[in-house]
């Protein structure tokens, strides 16, 4: 064989080698491309070649060179991704966490309480945080020398005594009954504010949900059945209320509702007071002069309503003991509320 045909073979042999794993690359990188690669020995032979044609057989052994590296890379390149890819099917191998997002604490009670209602009828309502004074105090009886109305308890729009932040969800009871005909049977969550200092038990914004039927031969009986289902659904099977007369300016007769909770260790003492019942909302008839305000003849209908705190609820059920974690957007509180409550 002359050395045009021995690097011819090279050649091939370059283009063809099994070299799909490492130590077969290894070798081959050695054989061709190392220090001491066989190419050196047919650069040292070119002297033996006859003048025309050296030129031409140092152009073949370039090719061999030249083959040799790009296969060598390339196949380098398939064997490291093959290697990537074992490690991606490495099923034992510790996961990626996903940062999976949660519901914040108010809507989880929220959506709560508004299925349980939804399931006996009751139509979500949502209307505005900027109401005006005759839908907040005046159409719910509440009369203009009532201390509720003190700029020390409410917010005033700038320069308005007509615009304010509405103080709870009641408002929507007059925006419902002046808008609908009976028979009305609506809950309406949403935001309202206070004007109060902050700390740990108390906020200027809080959350309500306010509930309201009315029709003909609504009767304080239907209330107290309606809350009693209520109170179950939220607070399990077992639970027990009792009603205790209260006063609104809004309901006549008018009652809070407590919930047992207990009286099994130091916190159960502290959040009901060492009675063991949780206050959760107010309730009453619907006053005739409310009715009368918005347009129904409180002769022909009555109704019942109620309005409850969702903070104080989410405080006692979480163990929550600082109502201002609500609004700080802490991630370390948040976090607890993944599939919560
Ligand atoms: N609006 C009352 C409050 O904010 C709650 C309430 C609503 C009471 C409806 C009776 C009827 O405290």
């Amino acid at each position: 064989m002359n050395l045009i045909d021995e690097v011819n073979a090279l050649i091939q042999e370059a283009g063809e080698a099994d070299i799909m794993n490492a130590e077969a690359l290894e070798e081959y990188r050695k054989r061709f491309l190392g220090t001491k690669n066989i190419l050196k020995g047919y650069f040292a032979k070119m002297k033996d070649v006859e003048p025309e044609n050296r030129k031409a057989f140092g152009q073949l052994l370039n090719e061999v060179k030249n083959q040799a590296e790009t296969r060598y890379s390339e196949v380098q390149t398939l064997i490291r991704q093959a290697t990537r890819v074992q490690h991606q099917l490495d099923l034992t191998a510790p996961a990626t966490p996903i940062a999976a997002g949660a519901r914040h604490p108010i809507s989880l009670i929220l959506n709560r309480i508004v299925d349980i209602f939804a399931r006996i009828g009751f139509i979500v309502v949502e209307d505005r945080e900027i109401e005006d004074d005759w839908h907040n105090f005046t159409a719910m009886n509440t009369p203009d020398d009532h201390p509720a109305r003190d700029m020390q308890d409410t917010f005033y729009l700038k320069d308005s005594s007509t615009y304010l932040l509405r103080t709870h969800t009641s408002s929507v009871q007059a925006r419902v009954m002046t808008q609908r005909k009976p028979p009305i049977r609506i809950i309406a969550p949403g935001r309202v504010y206070r004007n109060e200092t902050i700390s740990a038990r108390s906020h200027c914004q809080f959350h309500q949900v306010e509930g309201l039927y009315v029709d003909k031969g609504v009767s304080f009986r239907d209330m107290k059945q309606t809350l009693y289902y209520f109170a179950r659904e939220l607070y399990g099977p077992e639970t027990r209320i009792r009603l205790r007369p209260s006063y609104f300016p809004f309901t006549e007769p008018s009652a809070e509702m407590d919930v047992y909770w207990g009286l099994k260790d130091e916190t159960d003492y502290r959040i009901t007071k060492g009675t063991g019942w949780l206050e959760i909302l107010g309730c009453g008839m619907v006053d005739p002069a409310v009715l009368e305000n918005c347009g129904i003849d409180p002769n022909v209908y009555s109704g019942f309503a109620f309005g409850m705190g969702i903070e104080r609820q989410g405080m006692q059920k979480y163990r929550i003991n600082d109502i201002r974690q609500y609004f700080e957007n802490d991630m370390r509180f948040l976090a607890h509320f993944g599939s919560a409550f």
